[in-house]
């Protein structure tokens, strides 16, 4: 089960003392659906965050529900996460250091899930997928990485901070489903509240394309992820 998968993987990294920021702030795992479709990855949480164990809670995060409400979908049903899982001292941005140590987790945290979408908002989570984007540029873009399609937005906190920006936000953000239904087969409007895609984790057959992991695809094997626990 990707529920128990999660669970196991979580409480691993609870006990990682490796981790940077390890005993400094609380570890926020992430939350929704271990099946979604759909998968937003933000940088890191902030106070509020760390407050309530929860991603995206604040005022970032209220504009994030809101927006996911908007189009149709539910928060519920889709997954909500951070590269790096404990929140920075001062809600400064997260290291390249943090960053890389973070990193296994995500990975495979996404190989669990096995999303159709990835949505990283902001440019930290956007350069995990895709190192050579800039986000003023390629923000609303699809983009096709390791079987999946990334559609990286600007981070909402950023989209708070200046009027243009959030207008570039939301109008992305309303043209997901939109983008994310073309190249389906069967054509269906997204409807992932209805559909279910069971545990097996392999599209392969549903979707009649290969689908490498972003892990595989970025020959990334790390020692973490090797480990039996990640299974
Ligand atoms: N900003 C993020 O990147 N993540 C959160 O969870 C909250 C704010």
């Amino acid at each position: 089960m990707k529920e128990q998968a999660l669970k196991r993987l979580c409480e691993f990294m609870v006990k990682d003392e490796s981790l940077p920021l390890f005993g400094f702030s609380n570890l926020v795992f992430g939350e929704g659906d271990a099946s979604a479709r759909v998968l937003f990855i933000g940088e890191a949480p902030g106070a509020n965050e760390d407050r309530e164990v929860r991603p995206f809670v604040g005022r970032a995060g209220q504009l994030l529900r809101r927006m996911i409400r908007e189009i149709g979908w539910t928060e519920e049903g889709v997954y909500i996460t951070n590269i790096v899982k404990r929140r920075p001292p001062e809600n400064r941005d997260p290291t390249p250091e943090e960053i890389a140590a973070y990193r296994p987790y995500l990975t495979r945290q996404v190989d669990i899930i096995d999303p159709e979408v990835i949505i990283p908002l902001g440019r930290f989570s956007m350069n995990y997928f895709l190192p050579d984007a800039k986000i003023t540029r390629d923000q609303g873009k699809e983009f096709h990485v390791g079987g999946r399609i990334v559609v990286p937005l600007f981070h909402p906190a950023a989209a708070l901070r200046a009027p243009e920006m959030m207008r570039q936000f939301e109008g992305s953000f309303r043209r997901l489903p939109g983008m994310i239904s073309i190249g389906r087969k069967d054509g269906d409007p997204f409807g992932f509240e209805q559909e279910s895609k069971g545990d097996s984790g392999d599209r392969s057959n549903s979707r009649g394309i290969s689908q490498p992991t972003i892990t595989e695809e970025a020959g990334e094997r790390t020692n973490i992820e090797q480990e039996s626990l990640f299974a």
